[in-house]
């Protein structure tokens, strides 16, 4: 049945289904999961493969366009990302506007909002090559406003990164250099970080992903349907969760260390309290993401010599969940971003900027979306409703309430 025979057919009849846990949005070439088997392909590849040899430029280019790019597309690719890095001197001043203790989710997506006041052209993307290059700009400047996040909440001068390095080189640059110092460019850390990115690249119609696709069906441009991604992104069930993982592993280790005690909170359904990293809404195995980035943590720490005891009691937490009734009975597994803040946490960086690195490397994924949605002439979004509230009232005057 083609989605036209079957809009007629459903004229007039409303389902309701509360966090669309079984509606599909759209019909999609890009992400393939399988939730029940924990797989995880993009545009075909799987998730293992392209972790382990793909580039994160290659990998948002694949997402983006469909392919893994030849030599020569991802050099042109690159040479014209390089091209748009620079950002308009204007926008230091909004971010010199924020206090220091703002958080860098809210400060990212402000930005991702004023650049569209410097770029209008990114707005109407009428044709393939408008969408070009509304593209290229975002993926030029987005890391730009990321390092200027972090080096905001650091109270470090700004900097622009090197051409000569890759894009994930140049990331780390940007965030790390310190003035009158070189950058030395670290195997383990970019590699680390290449991986993380790759991983988190794009997950089929997640929260925000399908916030990106509903803002943009409205024809708001790139922009603005990223802006409001990062906004999705940021609360702690979804990509906040990594921050909040982090938070709770430091809590447990500040408390003694007592897993089982916090095991016994999570299981309480008179406390609030959930075991943050654990859970998804479409994997009911392993987060095979989880599975790469447990193996990643064990690596990066030992290749940089830090030994961090949250990963011990993260381990800890693990194992005592696969061998608990309640979790195995839910199918509640770690998910991406279990292990994840320990890694970022050895890179350096700050928890608070856990999630803007999501949104790093989410940010390919937002836009392959965005763009296939535009691209299929998607109507606008709208969901409809039951009302549940009053019948037709007579108005009181306000001294007659
Ligand atoms: N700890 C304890 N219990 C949990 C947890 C958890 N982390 N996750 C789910 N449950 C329980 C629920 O209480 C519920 O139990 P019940 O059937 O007895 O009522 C059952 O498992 C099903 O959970 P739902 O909340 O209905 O599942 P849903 O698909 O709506 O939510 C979610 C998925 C939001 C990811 C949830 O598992 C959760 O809150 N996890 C912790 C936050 C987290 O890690 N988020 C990141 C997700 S990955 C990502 O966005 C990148």
């Amino acid at each position: 049945i083609d989605i036209k025979t079957l809009r007629s057919a459903t004229n007039g009849v409303i389902t309701i289904d509360p966090g669309y846990k079984n509606t599909g949005s759209c019909e999609s070439a890009i992400t393939f999961l399988d939730g029940e088997k924990g797989v995880l392909r993009y545009r075909g590849y799987a998730i293992e493969d392209l972790a382990e040899k793909a580039s994160f430029l290659e990998v948002a280019y694949l997402l983006i366009f469909g392919e893994l790019p030849a030599e020569s597309q991802l050099e042109k690719f690159y040479t014209d990302i390089k091209a748009e890095s620079i950002v308009d001197e204007e926008m230091k001043k909004i971010l010199d506007g924020f206090p220091k203790s703002a958080h860098p989710m809210g400060v990212l997506s402000s930005l991702t909002s004023a650049l569209i006041a410097f770029n209008p052209s990114a707005v109407n993307v009428d044709s393939e090559e408008d969408m070009y290059r509304a593209i290229v700009k975002l993926l030029a400047k987005f890391p730009v406003l990321v390092a200027w996040t972090l080096r905001k909440k650091n109270g470090q001068p700004l900097d622009y990164g090197d051409s000569s390095l890759s894009y994930v080189e140049n990331i780390l640059k940007m965030m790390f250099k310190k003035p009158q110092e070189e950058y030395k460019v670290s195997k383990v850390v970019t590699e680390a970080l290449n991986k993380l990115l790759i991983l988190h690249a794009d997950h089929e119609q997640n929260c925000s992903t399908s916030t990106v696709r509903i803002v943009g069906s409205s024809h708001a441009g790139l922009f603005a349907s990223i802006s409001a991604g990062i906004s999705a992104l940021w609360g702690p069930l979804h990509g906040g969760a990594n921050q909040a993982v982090i938070e709770m592993l430091e809590g447990i280790k500040e408390d003694g260390g007592d897993t089982k005690k916090y095991m016994a909170k999570a299981k309480d359904k008179e406390d609030p309290f959930r075991l943050m990293g654990f859970g998804h809404r479409v994997y009911k195995n392993f987060d095979p993401r989880a599975k790469i980035i447990k193996k990643s943590a064990d690596e990066v720490l030992g290749d940089l010599g830090i030994q961090d005891p949250v990963l011990d009691i993260a381990k800890g937490l693990e194992k005592e969940a696969l061998e608990d009734d309640y979790f195995v009975k839910r199918k509640l597994y770690p998910n991406v971003d279990f292990y994840s803040g320990i890694i970022y946490r050895a890179l350096g960086i700050p928890t608070e900027m856990f999630t803007v690195m999501f949104a790093l490397g989410r940010l390919p994924g937002w836009i392959a979306q965005w763009r296939e949605m535009r691209l299929r002439k998607e109507p606008i979004g709208r969901p409809r409703q039951i009302y549940i509230g009053e019948n037709l009232r007579e108005f009181k005057d306000i001294s007659n309430r």
